[in-house]
């Protein structure tokens, strides 16, 4: 197996719910006019707590310092793994799922905190720039790994990054156990042909930006045990958005497709109290069990939580799951 570090250097930043207004111009210009803007890997994700941002150098260009404006200090690094085909796996399981005993396992042990952005086309394991020779030494036992410059992929060897460095022993990590949240909205994972995201700006805008502002005739929502996530990512020209059903409803149903199997999906958010960026092992602790039983996951995290999607159908196995797995003594 191969895996990438994309040539992307990546901020991860967050905008408070009423500082959006703020916002709204350089959003637009990142979202819908591509060869503007020059960035080359955008996400906006909106939860209840805020709006994450996660984009390259470019696209942080576009974002003016503001007070409304919530930037972590390092530079981040997307990894991507690559199968080239001959997986001798059987499993079908997607996602976070696949990469959880290669990757994330791995650099938990190895004190290496990550984050978290699963799309429809595939799953960013982004890593701090400074981090980088641990994350090699660590990973290159399991991949051949390329790092990407202007296009070019050239083949990584740990000595020409570790001087010295020295892998740490079978030490665990000490595990914090966050409190799960299980929201009830069913989730989809989709995509669209970028060349139709005009067909859909209207809608778009509309989520994105007005979507706290109750529309004429609209019941307030009652349902409280619903939460608001919605996300939407550009990236290396792939579209990828994660919404609700309700969300879902408000776009042309012709346009945005999802895999074969139109999977619903149900959300696991991990943390009670914002997580910060240093801990690492907290998608290890999610990811392992849904490995060892063969669950396809999503995982987004966000600037304060970490959000698991998993296959509506599994949800209550899942949660029976991580809450057996909680109980057991980290091993
Ligand atoms: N750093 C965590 C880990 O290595 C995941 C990210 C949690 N933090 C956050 N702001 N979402 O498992």
């Amino acid at each position: 197996m191969d895996l990438h570090i994309l040539d992307h250097r990546l901020r991860v930043t967050s905008i408070c719910k009423n500082g959006l207004v703020n916002f709204t111009h350089p959003l637009i210009k990142l979202i819908f006019l591509r060869n503007r803007a020059r960035c080359k890997f955008f996400s906006l994700t909106e939860t209840p707590e805020n709006y994450t941002v996660v984009l390259d150098e470019e696209g942080f260009k576009e974002l003016q310092p503001s007070e409304h404006l919530l930037v972590e200090s390092s530079v981040w690094l997307p990894l991507n793994v690559v199968s080239n085909g001959n997986s001798s796996s059987s499993s079908q399981a997607v996602g976070v799922t696949k990469i959880a005993k290669s990757v994330i396992a791995p650099l938990a042990q190895q004190h290496v905190s990550v984050f978290m952005l699963s799309t429809y086309q595939t799953d960013f394991i982004l890593v701090r720039e400074k981090d980088l020779a641990v994350v090699i030494n660590t990973l290159e036992e399991e991949f051949n790994i390329y790092r990407e410059v202007g296009g070019e992929y050239s083949a990584v060897l740990s000595q020409d990054v570790c001087n010295g460095f020295q892998k740490n022993g079978k030490e665990a990590p000490q595990l914090t156990v966050h409190p799960l949240l299980i929201p009830q909205n069913q989730f989809c994972v989709m995509s669209l042909d970028p060349d139709t995201l005009p067909a859909i700006a209207t809608t778009l805008i509309d989520v994105l930006f007005y979507s706290n502002s109750p529309k004429e005739g609209a019941l307030p929502s009652q349902d409280l045990d619903c939460i608001k996530f919605f996300s939407f990512s550009l990236i290396d020209g792939y579209v990828s958005l994660v919404m609700d059903t309700e969300a879902q409803r408000q776009f042309p149903a012709d346009l945005l497709f999802t895999s074969s199997s139109r999977e619903l999906w149900r959300m696991v958010r991990i943390g009670g109290h914002p997580l910060g960026f240093d801990e690492c092992g907290i998608v290890a602790q999610i990811s392992q069990p849904l490995a060892d039983n063969n669950i396809s996951a999503y995982y987004i995290s966000t600037f304060s939580f970490d959000h698991a999607l998993v296959p509506e159908e599994d949800i209550v196995s899942v949660i029976e799951m991580l809450q057996q797995h909680r109980k057991e003594p980290a091993c």
